[in-house]
C-alpha cells in the first residue's frame, strides 16, 4: 500500500491513496468518508471550472475537507500519461460518469492494471456501464436513479410521488462505493490482483428499496403510497401533536398495550380480536381503523415533549420530529459532539456535522478544509516524480491548473 505524504498520520485509513474523478455527491462521498477516517484523497477535477460542488456555498466545506485538488485534463494526451502515473501509486480509483465514459476513451479497466496491477477500480453512473446502451450512456442524478429504480414510486402521497430528500440516490451510492471498494481491497491485498466494480446508481435503489418490492415479485402485493404514515401498520409515521410532530414507530406487544391504554382502547387488549401478545397492529386488522383514528386525536391533544418522553418510558420507539434551530442546543449533540468547527483553507470559521462514525481507537481527523481548485496539483506532480520544468511546461499548455 502506498503511503500519504502530505496529510498528518491519523485512523483506519491511514496509508491508502484513493483517487477520484467525479463530480457532485455520488462519487466524491464516498472518497470523503475514506477522507475522515484517514485516507489520502486526491480530487481530480478538470481545468475549466472545477468540480461543480464548487458552485454551492456551504455544502462543499463538509464534502471535501481534507482532500487534495489535482486540476489535470485527464483525456488529453499529455494528461492521460499524468493521471496513468498517478494510478500507479493508488489502490482505489473511483469516477463518475456517463456510462463507461473512461473505457470509450480508451483507459479501459485492463490499460489501469497495466500500471498497476491490484487497483480497485469503481465506475459509478446512473445506469451502469453495460446493458441497453440508449440508456447506459445517458446523464443520471438522484432523482433520476430513483425514477428508474421504483424507489419514487414509493414515496409521497396517492396523488403525488415525492423525492426522498436529500439527494438519497446519492448518499445511498457513496455508501455503496465505499463498501464495495473496501471489500475489493480486502480481496486485492490478499491477492494482489484488483477489481472492477460497476455501480449503477438504479441499482443502488433498487436494493434499498426492495422491502416492499418482495412482496409485489412473490405475491402480486402492491402497497399504496402512504404518505406520512407506514403502509400496512397502525401507530407507525409522522403524527400531527399540540405543538409540534411526533415520529412514531410502535411495534411490539408490551408497546401496542401500553398505547391502547393511552388511546382509550385498553379493552380491546386481551380479545380474541387483539389477544394478549399482539405484536404487529396491521392496518387491514378487525379495530384499525378506530385505533388509527384514535392516535391521532389523543397526539393532536398532548404537547409533543410530554409524548415523547411518556413513550420512550413505556419502550415505545419515538421521538419529536427535530427542527435545525433545534439540534445544536440539544444535549446528546452537546454531549457527542455532533456538530464541530473547523478552518477553512481561507481562514474562515465552518460549522457543520463531526466525523462518524466514532472509532475508539483509530479516530477521524479534519486536517484541512476544502482546498481551492487545482491547490494541490504542483505538490502531487511532485510526488509522483514529475520535475518543476516539467509541471511548468504542463501548466503553460493547459494540461494543468495550479493555483
Ligand atoms: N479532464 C478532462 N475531461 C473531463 C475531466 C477531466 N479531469 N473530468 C470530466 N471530464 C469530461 C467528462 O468526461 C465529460 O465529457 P463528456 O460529456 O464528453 O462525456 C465532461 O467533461 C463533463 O463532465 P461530467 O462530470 O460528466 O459533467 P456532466 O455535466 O456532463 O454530467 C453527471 C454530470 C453527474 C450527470 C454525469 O457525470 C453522470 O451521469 N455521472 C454518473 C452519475 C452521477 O454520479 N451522478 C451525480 C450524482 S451526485
Amino acid at each position: 500500500m502506498s503511503t500519504a505524504t502530505s496529510k498528518p498520520a491519523f485512523g483506519n485509513l491511514h496509508g491508502l491513496k484513493v483517487v477520484y474523478s467525479a463530480v457532485e455527491i455520488a462519487g466524491p462521498e464516498a472518497a470523503q468518508l475514506m477522507a475522515e477516517w484517514g485516507a489520502d484523497v486526491t480530487w481530480i477535477e478538470n481545468t475549466f471550472n472545477g468540480d461543480s460542488m464548487r458552485d454551492t456555498t456551504y455544502v462543499k466545506e463538509l464534502e471535501r475537507r481534507n482532500q487534495r485538488s489535482l486540476s489535470l485534463d485527464i483525456f488529453s494526451e499529455e494528461g492521460r500519461e499524468v493521471f496513468l502515473k498517478l494510478i500507479e501509486t493508488a489502490d482505489i480509483f473511483i469516477e463518475s460518469s456517463k456510462g463507461p465514459a473512461f473505457a470509450r476513451r480508451g483507459i479501459t479497466d485492463e490499460l489501469l492494471w497495466e500500471h498497476n496491477n491490484s487497483l480497485v477500480i469503481v465506475h459509478v453512473s446512473g445506469y451502469g456501464q453495460y446493458g441497453d446502451m440508449e440508456r447506459v450512456n445517458r446523464a443520471a442524478y438522484d432523482q433520476t436513479a430513483q425514477a428508474f429504480s421504483g424507489y419514487l414510486s414509493q414515496n409521497g402521497s396517492p396523488e403525488q410521488p415525492m423525492i426522498a430528500s436529500p439527494y438519497t440516490g446519492d448518499y445511498f451510492t457513496s455508501q455503496m462505493v465505499v463498501g464495495s471498494a473496501l471489500a475489493a481491497l480486502y480481496k486485492a491485498q490478499k491477492t494482489g490482483v484488483g477489481e472492477s466494480i460497476d455501480i449503477a446508481m438504479y441499482e443502488v435503489m433498487l436494493r434499498m428499496g426492495a422491502y416492499y418490492m418482495m412482496d409485489y415479485l412473490n405475491a402480486g402485493i402492491l402497497y399504496p403510497r402512504a404518505g406520512a404514515k407506514h403502509q400496512n401498520l397502525c401507530g407507525i409515521g409522522v403524527y400531527k401533536c399540540k405543538d409540534g410532530f411526533l415520529s412514531l414507530c410502535l411495534y411490539g406487544a408490551k408497546q401496542n398495550k401500553a398505547i391502547l391504554e393511552r388511546i382509550g382502547l385498553g379493552y380491546l387488549w386481551g380479545t380474541d380480536e387483539y389477544p394478549e401478545g399482539t405484536t404487529a397492529l396491521w392496518l387491514d386488522g378487525p379495530k384499525a381503523e378506530l385505533i388509527e383514528q384514535k392516535i391521532e386525536e389523543y397526539l393532536l391533544s398532548m404537547p409533543v415533549d410530554e409524548v415523547e418522553k411518556d413513550f420512550s418510558d413505556c419502550k415505545i420507539a419515538a421521538n419529536k420530529m427535530m427542527t435545525f434551530e433545534e439540534l445544536p442546543n440539544h444535549p446528546h449533540f452537546i454531549a457527542r459532539e455532533a456538530f464541530v468547527e473547523w478552518e477553512t483553507i481561507d481562514g474562515k470559521k465552518c460549522k457543520g456535522p463531526n466525523i462518524f462514525p466514532k472509532f475508539k481507537n483509530n479516530p477521524g481527523q479534519i486536517w484541512r478544509g476544502m482546498p481551492t481548485l487545482g491547490m494541490d496539483t504542483e505538490s502531487i506532480l511532485t510526488e509522483i516524480g514529475y520535475s518543476c520544468e516539467k509541471i511548468h511546461e504542463l501548466a503553460e499548455k493547459g494540461i494543468i491548473k495550479k493555483s
